[in-house]
């Protein structure tokens, strides 16, 4: 019975304990103002020991956290990419449409093989996590935003915790939680999205536990190019979670200005619809990756370098 408790997680739905142990500490911490998640940054290239702890320690808390520079158009990509490595983020998911480098610039796109998806045109992005259509091999736990450009006005983002998302089904009903951890929850058909021309349908869960005992998301609010599964349980977890997107006051909303970034563990985000001029045209450039952000304290530091 001891030898159980090593194993216990938060995410199994017959441990009630663990679970109301970690919702009690999660909820007790969870950023309630989007300032909260806000870590000045002097040089993105080189994070000081401590910027990266205040952003590591965000990541902890909400799964993610917002860094502020002063911009450096300069860079390009430069920027998410040494953010990224320095807080554990090494494999890139590389698509398609990405730029050689892995790091995909997302603009308004009027021609070419971008302009046909959503990401590369002005308009609204409903609620998801990255690379939700992707084989479970190629799972995108982190992710970076990074604004080069702010629109003219409009481009804002939403976030939301999925643990928060995690806990709010699970208190309404364990059930619409056991719903959407079925293999078959959620399926993309092929074809259907960005970056992917030549992949079969993906069927998966919506909450999944990692090999390292995280709770994963694989969600988008999208009506056309996705099958739920033909299930009353399903349909009114997806419902329920439509609900809290769309009312949750703990919903935060991000404008990144010229210089920002959002680093996190693929939170659940949406896009506002934006509106280009010719001093503010909108770029933003994405990286995204296979593994999650990691505390300098579990692994090798740079710090030093
Ligand atoms: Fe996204």
């Amino acid at each position: 019975m001891t030898l159980q408790a090593a194993v216990s997680s938060p995410f199994d739905l017959a441990d009630e304990d663990a679970y109301q142990a970690w919702r009690r500490r999660k909820l007790a911490t969870a950023p309630t103002r989007s300032d909260e998640l806000m870590v000045e940054v002097e040089d993105p290239l080189r994070l000081t020991a401590d910027e990266r702890a205040a952003i590591v320690e965000r990541c902890e808390r909400a799964n993610m956290a917002v860094y502020a520079t002063s911009p450096r158009p300069e860079h390009g990509s430069e920027i998410p990419r040494a953010v990224g490595a320095q807080l554990g983020l090494r494999t890139l998911d590389v698509n398609y449409l990405a730029d050689d480098d892995g790091i995909t610039p997302l603009a308004a796109t009027e021609s070419g093989p971008r302009s046909t998806f959503i990401p590369y045109t002005n308009r609204a992005i409903r609620w998801h996590t990255d690379g939700y259509y992707n084989p479970p091999e190629r799972r995108i736990r982190a992710m970076i935003l990074h604004c080069v450009q702010r629109a003219e006005s409009g481009g804002e983002n939403h976030v939301f915790d999925p643990e928060l998302a995690y806990i709010a089904l699970r208190d309404a009903d364990p059930a619409l939680v056991a719903a959407l951890m079925q293999d078959d929850a959620m399926t993309i058909p092929s074809r259907s999205e960005e970056g992917d021309v030549a992949r079969g349908d993906q069927a998966g869960p919506v909450f999944s536990v990692t090999e390292d005992g995280h709770l994963h998301m694989r969600y988008t609010a999208r009506t056309r190019s996705v099958a739920w599964k033909d299930d009353p349980a399903v349909r009114a977890a997806g419902a329920q979670l439509l609900q809290l997107l769309d009312h949750d006051p703990r919903v935060l909303r991000l404008r990144l200005e010229p210089g920002m970034g959002i680093v996190c563990n693929n939170v659940l985000h949406d896009r506002t619809a934006f509106t280009d001029s010719d001093a503010h045209r909108r770029l933003v450039l994405r990286a995204r990756y296979y593994e999650r952000i990691r505390s300098p304290r579990s692994g090798e530091t740079e710090s030093s370098a």
